[in-house]
């Protein structure tokens, strides 16, 4: 059995301004990820993600970067990251870094340098062009709103940004960037680092001749960048190459990991594109499949979902799996509807996945969407697109740790309103619980540690009846059986072999003679006796 910690671990997004407030100022940081280790190690995970914490003006909440070598004082200082490293590695834990290297701040030093001057050396460092006829160079939007182009007055050019005019997007053609931004890998490997996951990594080139896009046929979203094919400002092959080096110098720091964000327009469902950015084994280790993200509430889609994520694998790398992520509304609030059963099944979906598993922080204690009023909308996207969309705060509210005021996250009022129902949805309350979704997800990731199966072996999916999901993992003479009822009646299903009931959401065992039978949202992992 392959010993790699990313491949058989569990992997824990931290969205850091809302996971601990250690210093009263209402916004998480680094201290107050320190403070929650325990709960971490208890929980059972192998590494953090961590959203960016970099220097940053915040216009998109870290993902606009003004130095890529240094902590944001709101999360704390370098000092405390090094102390995070080094109490996150006696448990065992592995730290991963959001790098953002499609676009910088508009402070950064770079395009500071960049935006000052024609004939700067650092001029090539972004996308300039010249006005066409007067217009914007060609028909690109930014995904948060607008035209990508923005006007420099002082030196008569338009900069491509893909998102906000504060992003503006790097020129990776331009060799130099590409040794700077390797040079950041290296500082933060330096510093023990031991995974990196890439922001809109599949946006990194863009095509050469700035041709226009194609229209979509179909124009049904009222966001012009989503009525427009992106086969220009995105997917180019060199990006393929840059991975491929990339992974060289990941590699020779030992067994380092690189997620993917492959970026695609919301609601695709196309696995096909995360995978080819696996290479041949030879690009990203994993890559994110967002089509479980837009699944609905059904066995069979989810399993047709999975089904193709893992064909499009194959060979190519190692699967993982994600519900969740601080872009996109909760899973349990999207495909759950807030209902604590069906939010327990999916936990028993995900954590028994062959790959590796993300889990976004507060899921494991069903945390629900937040209904955030206008006026406290903090997110760039809610505040153009509102009420259309009403942008990603409401899934990065505060980090729900007891019943105290604030949840627990908090002496203050916190920077995005907790969600009124921390007073029983929250840590200190679950932890006391043995049916709590959180005492499930402990089970379920402890099971999967103990049993080499259920993150390495093969899985085959079953014929069952409508509504079940049925599938078998199997690794030598291990073989266990997960069954899925997404239906609110019971449901029948009949073993070829004698099987045993391991888990239950429900607490149920109802095996017999060899006929398993589910009640309504029931989970039940079996293993053959
Ligand atoms: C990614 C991030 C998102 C960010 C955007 C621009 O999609 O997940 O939060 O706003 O890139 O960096």
């Amino acid at each position: 059995m392959e010993k790699v910690w990313w491949k058989h671990g569990v992997i824990y997004q931290i969205y850091p301004r809302s996971f601990k407030d250690s210093n009263s100022d209402g916004i998480g940081d680094i201290n107050g990820i320190i403070q929650s280790l325990d709960y971490l190690q208890d929980l059972g995970i192998d590494g953090i993600w961590l959203s960016p914490i970099y220097r940053s003006p915040m216009y998109d909440f870290g993902y606009d970067v003004s130095d890529y070598c240094d902590i944001d004082p709101v999360f704390g200082t370098i000092h405390d990251f090094k102390r995070l490293v080094k109490e996150a590695e006696k448990r065992n834990i592995a730290i991963i870094m959001d790098m953002v290297f499609n676009h910088t701040s508009h402070l950064h030093p770079w395009f500071l340098e960049s935006r000052s001057s024609k004939d700067n050396p650092r001029r090539d460092w972004y996308i300039w062009h010249p006005s066409k006829n007067g217009k914007v160079p060609n028909n690109w939007m930014a995904a948060f709103g607008g035209r990508a182009w923005e006007w420099d007055d002082n030196t008569k050019e338009y900069y491509l940004h893909l998102f906000t005019k504060q992003q503006p997007d790097l020129n990776w053609r331009n060799p130099n960037v590409k040794k700077a931004m390797f040079d950041v890998l290296k500082f933060w490997l330096d510093m023990g680092v031991r995974g990196f996951r890439f922001d809109v990594i599949n946006l990194l080139v863009k095509g050469r001749q700035f041709r226009n896009n194609p229209y979509k046929l179909r124009l049904t979203n009222p966001r012009r960048h989503d009525q427009q094919l992106h086969t220009f400002d995105r997917n180019q092959p060199e990006t393929h190459d840059i991975l491929k080096e990339m992974r060289v110098l990941l590699d020779s720091y030992g067994d380092i990991m690189s997620i993917g964000e492959i970026y695609l327009d919301e609601g695709v469902k196309d696995p096909s594109i995360p995978a080819l950015f696996l290479g041949n084994n030879d690009e990203l280790h994993l890559s994110f499949n967002f089509s479980t993200i837009f699944a609905s509430f059904k066995s069979n889609e989810l399993k047709n979902i999975l089904i193709e994520w893992y064909s499009a694998i194959g060979n190519r790398g190692w699967p993982c799996h994600v519900l969740s992520n601080h872009d996109q509304s909760r899973a349990i609030t999207r495909m759950a509807k807030n209902n604590i059963d069906k939010a327990k099944l999916l936990a028993v979906l995900l954590l028994t996945q062959r790959g590796t598993p993300f889990i976004y922080y507060g899921e494991e204690i069903g945390m629900v969407d937040g209904d955030i009023p206008r006026k406290y909308i903090q997110d760039p996207v809610g505040k153009k697109y509102w009420p259309f969309h009403k942008g990603r705060d409401r899934a990065r509210t505060p980090m729900q740790w007891d019943a105290t005021q604030f949840a627990g996250f908090s002496k203050v009022r916190p920077w995005l309103p907790v969600h009124p129902d921390y007073r029983a949805v929250n840590v200190g309350t679950q932890e006391q619980d043995e049916n709590s979704i959180l005492t499930l997800y402990r089970q379920l990731i402890a099971l999967r540690k103990q049993n080499p199966v259920l993150y390495a072996g093969d899985i085959e999916f079953l014929p069952a009846p409508d509504d079940v999901m049925c599938y078998v993992r199997s690794l030598g003479n291990m073989q266990y059986i997960v069954a899925l009822n997404f239906s609110s009646r019971d449901k029948q299903i009949t073993l070829q072999n004698k099987y045993t009931v391991l888990l239950s959401t429900h607490k149920k065992n109802n095996m017999r003679n060899g006929i398993l039978t589910l009640a309504g949202y029931e989970a039940v992992i079996c293993a053959l006796q």
